[in-house]
């Protein structure tokens, strides 16, 4: 049932003192690093001045844009300690890198494999990982837990529909890590294939990267004939295995033991209460390379910290509510609407106003990005205009990592861009 039993089971007072002491090792760490030792010297933070956990508020908060700004100044360690770099998207296109150490990487793949221990997962079990490998880290990163816990892994990745199937089929899968909107998406194909799911091993799902609901959840359980689990995480805390369900489903234990969780009233940026929602802010209590202090993940939850059922005394936190920022995640993919302003404004074809509306057919999401195409650009020949369509979708695709459906518009068709214009319409609920 424990992974980790000693730590996960720290009694009350212990699991505090640990992370206490690992605050103050990881505020040394932070202080070889251009970035922090700046920052940290102005605020006059010391590991001294560090006497409880709540005066993790002397330090200041760190956020996506200074990581975009300062990558390379947050390392601890020199470059050729690094063994392996993951990337999120930017809010002006440019990446959020995450350098990793060797340690870096066992100690990830141990809160991965701790966290599908947790569930269930035993050696022995088919593991086919159908996210994204490459910069994503959902690929890698469950990957490594999945092999560490000693279960056959499949390195599935995302798309392809057909062969994930086959892959299940063939090797006898018996747990999946799948985005919950494909997940439901994947019983087209199953379909089309005259396959139920439920006549498959399958027995265990870990599913997220991007928001569901509970009905989303029981709907996968009911279709596949297995039990589905909430798993969050985001590349600055490594990745996935940040905070996961346990067996009672009741919110996803937060490993404490390795992340100092805060969660801030997005107002006032002091604490929230416990059942309150509020910005989720977190620090490294055990990363080398490239340590993160109060890290503003701009996600949106509440937390419980009364004791599980499971015996682990770690906080659970409730789904992810919401942002505190634009960004909108499609097909797991987590885009900014800059990105998309900044892509169409560098064409010099495209008029200043255009729309992108998000549906959602069948679970899969669909992104339309309606683009007003300038005056002397906008021709009666289809094979002139299908050709700029085609550019203009194939520049989105390789700045978002999706692939939208673009439509070209006369000019002066859409809302104008009068103070700050709708730009972005969400109509998935409704789908
Ligand atoms: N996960 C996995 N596969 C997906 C998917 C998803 N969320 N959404 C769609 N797909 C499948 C499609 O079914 C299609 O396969 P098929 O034609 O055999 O049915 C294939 O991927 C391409 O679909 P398309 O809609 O043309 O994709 P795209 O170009 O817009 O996006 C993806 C390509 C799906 C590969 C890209 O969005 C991706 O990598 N998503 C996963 C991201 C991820 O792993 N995030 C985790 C972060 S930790
Ligand atoms: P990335 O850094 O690319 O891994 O993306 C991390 C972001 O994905 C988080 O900050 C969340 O916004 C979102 N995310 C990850 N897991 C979940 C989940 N289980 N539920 C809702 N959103 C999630
Ligand atoms: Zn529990």
């Amino acid at each position: 049932m424990y992974w980790d039993k000693a730590v996960e089971t720290l009694p009350a007072g212990e699991l505090e003192a640990l992370q206490l002491r690992r605050l103050r090792e990881t505020v040394a760490r932070a202080l070889l690093s251009p970035f922090y030792r700046e920052r940290l010297e102005a605020a006059g933070v010391t590991p001294e001045s560090i006497r409880s956990l709540e005066d993790v508020q002397k330090i200041p908060l760190t956020t996506k844009d200074d990581l975009r700004r300062r990558g390379p100044d947050f390392l601890t360690v020199p470059k050729t300690e690094l063994v392996r770099l993951h990337a999120s998207s930017g809010t002006t296109g440019q990446a959020t890198v995450i350098y990793y150490t060797r340690e870096d990487i066992e100690a990830w793949a141990d809160l991965v494999a701790r966290s599908m221990y947790m569930t269930g997962v035993r050696p022995g079990d088919v593991f086919q990982n159908m996210m994204g490998y490459g910069l994503f880290t959902g690929g890698l990163g469950f990957h490594y837990g999945g092999e560490r816990l000693g279960c056959l892994t499949i390195p599935a990745g995302a798309g392809n529909s057909a062969r994930q199937i086959q892959l299940m089929r063939d090797h006898g899968a018996t747990v999946i890590h799948i985005i919950p909107s494909y997940a439901l998406y994947l019983l087209n194909h199953f379909e089309a294939l005259g396959v139920d799911p439920r006549d498959l091993p399958l027995r265990l799902a870990f599913i997220g990267a991007e928001p569901h609901s509970e009905d989303m959840r029981r709907r996968i359980e009911a279709a596949y004939g297995l039990k589905a689990f909430n798993s969050y995480g985001l590349s600055e805390m490594n990745g996935p295995g940040v905070a996961f369900e346990c067996p009672e489903q009741n919110g996803m234990h937060v490993w404490e033991d390795a992340f100092l969780m805060e969660v801030l009233d997005p107002g006032t940026l002091t604490p929230a209460a416990p059942g309150t929602v509020g910005e989720l802010v977190f620090t490294n209590l055990t990363r080398r390379g490239m340590p993160l202090l109060r890290y503003r993940t701009r996600d949106l939850a509440s937390y419980d910290d009364a004791p599980c059922p499971c015996g682990r005394r770690m906080k659970r936190l409730s789904r992810i509510q919401g942002r505190t920022d634009d960004m909108i995640i499609i097909k797991g993919v987590n885009i900014f609407p800059l990105q998309i302003e900044q892509v169409l404004m560098s064409l010099p074809e495209v008029h200043t106003n255009y729309l992108v509306e998000l549906s959602r057919k069948n679970f899969n999401d669909i992104m339309t990005v309606k683009v007003e195409v300038r005056e002397e650009f906008f021709t009666e020949d289809l094979r002139q205009l299908n050709a700029l369509r085609k550019r203009i979708t194939e520049a989105l695709k390789s700045e978002l990592l999706v692939t939208p459906v673009v439509e070209l518009v006369e000019p002066h068709t859409l809302p104008a861009g009068e103070g700050k214009a709708v730009r972005l319409v969400d109509r998935r609920s409704e789908g």
